[in-house]
């Protein structure tokens, strides 16, 4: 993930060295400022990033925007009907291009002088400059992108890694959801006060769920253990398990994480960045929603609502929940070694209509409540990360195996070098 970037100063290395096995991360990982240009440099340069979803820009000229910390990249699809990405700037004097979240455009025109360029990013018109500009150099830089089930990924290293094991993967697990024929019913984005990795160690432990989210553990068995479990529970899970594996087991990843609890990801020795696996419901729920009822019309191929819950995840700014009837898509994107922006989809079927087939203030709240649950959570760590007074502390090998496996994942990419 992390070809070009030389290895690490000194200063660097020694932080990188200074982490304690089976641990949480010393002070200055979420603040230094150093250390954060690095994880831009390998991590978020070097990695693919969730950027949004294809069926958002249906036609040529739909575009949508993000912000990769100080690096704006657009996203298009061009007349061809292929989606491509362009750092979103002019090739001229640099200003940034478009300045909307989303929208369509015949061409793109920088705003400052007018430069012209193609939706294939070709510059096509430089009215004023000299002659003898070649225009054919002026194009806007490309950045890789890759489209799988809807969801567009980019990727704005020079040689990224391998997509294609991925495209497998999702294709594989997320088929059955039908992402290509749904549509954003609200998205809502939220600037966490926090660093990054605080945000993805907190989503990879549901450790914090009891206390921080009680109506999330109602739905399923993420706080369970084999070991704690009673013999009623497992055999609850079990049954729970055979019958959505019978339909939609994942191939690869295993349908779910057959001892409860959540499933083990990432994986660093074997440089795992994404997984998809299926996690049966609690009973009396059909989706994630507070009472458990459904809120919207089925999605893509399922037939009934028995199909547990997709889950689909790649590091470094990626995750979702999808359920029978709905999807929440969560998108990472870094802002500041203090600073996180995330975005919630939340994803129904195409034709699913507002106030007949479901009502926001059914859909929202599940994940709309933990997501806001989970910010707190993190703005207070990051608190307390910050203090002189704060110490690593130990991590528990039972419910925070995927603390563990985040930390020692991020240290390779961040240590890594030509
Ligand atoms: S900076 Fe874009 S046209 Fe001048
Ligand atoms: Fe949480």
């Amino acid at each position: 993930m992390t070809a070009s970037v030389p290895p690490p100063g000194p200063a660097l290395a020694a932080l990188l060295a200074s982490r304690r096995d089976g641990h949480a991360l010393p002070r200055d990982f979420y603040h230094d400022a150093s250390l954060y240009a690095r994880e831009l440099a390998t991590v978020w340069h070097g990695g693919w990033l969730f950027a949004g979803f294809a069926f958002e820009i249906p036609n040529p000229g739909d575009f949508l925007t993000l912000d990769i910390d100080a690096t704006p990249v657009l996203v298009i699809r061009g007349d061809d009907g292929a989606v491509r990405a362009f750092h979103n700037v002019c090739r001229h004097r640099g200003s940034q291009i478009c300045r909307e979240p989303a929208g369509h455009l015949r061409a793109l025109v920088c705003p400052y002088h007018s430069w012209t360029y193609s939706r294939q990013g070709e510059l096509v018109a430089c009215h004023g400059m000299h002659d003898g500009v070649d225009k054919s150099a002026l194009g806007l830089r490309p950045v890789h992108a890759e489209v799988v089930v809807d969801l567009i990924y980019i990727c704005l290293s020079a040689s990224p890694p391998p997509f294609g094991e991925m495209r497998a993967r999702f294709e594989q697990a997320g088929a059955p959801q039908g992402f290509d024929r749904a549509r954003i019913a609200k998205s809502i984005e939220y600037d966490v006060d926090a660093n990054w990795k605080l945000v993805w160690e907190n989503n990879r432990e549901c450790y914090h769920c009891l206390g921080g989210h009680p109506q999330y553990v109602k739905s399923n068995f993420d706080i369970v253990d084999e070991e704690h479990a009673s013999a009623e529970l497992r055999q609850e899970i079990a049954a729970a398990l055979a019958r959505t594996n019978a339909q939609w087991a994942v191939a690869d990843d295993g349908a779910a994480h057959p001892k409860g609890g959540l499933a083990t990801f990432p994986d660093a020795d074997r440089d795992l960045w994404h997984t998809c696996n299926r996690t049966p419901l609690a009973a009396g729920y059909a989706t994630e929603s507070l009472d458990g009822t459904r809120v919207s019309t089925l999605m893509g191929d399922y037939a009934d609502a028995d199909v547990g819950v997709l889950r689909m995840r790649s590091l470094p700014n990626f995750w979702l929940h999808a359920s029978c009837d709905h999807a929440v898509v969560t998108r990472m994107l870094p802002a500041g070694p203090r600073g996180t922006r995330m975005k919630s989809f939340w994803l129904v079927d195409q034709f699913a209509r507002e106030g007949e087939d479901y009502d926001l203030a059914r859909l929202l709240p599940f994940w709309h409540m933990t997501n806001e649950q989970d910010w707190e959570i993190c703005r207070w760590q990051q608190k307390g990360v910050d203090s002189v007074g704060y110490v690593p502390g130990p991590l528990s090998q039972r419910n925070e195996y995927n603390v563990d496996a985040f930390i020692r994942w991020y240290l390779k990419q961040v240590r890594a070098a030509a």
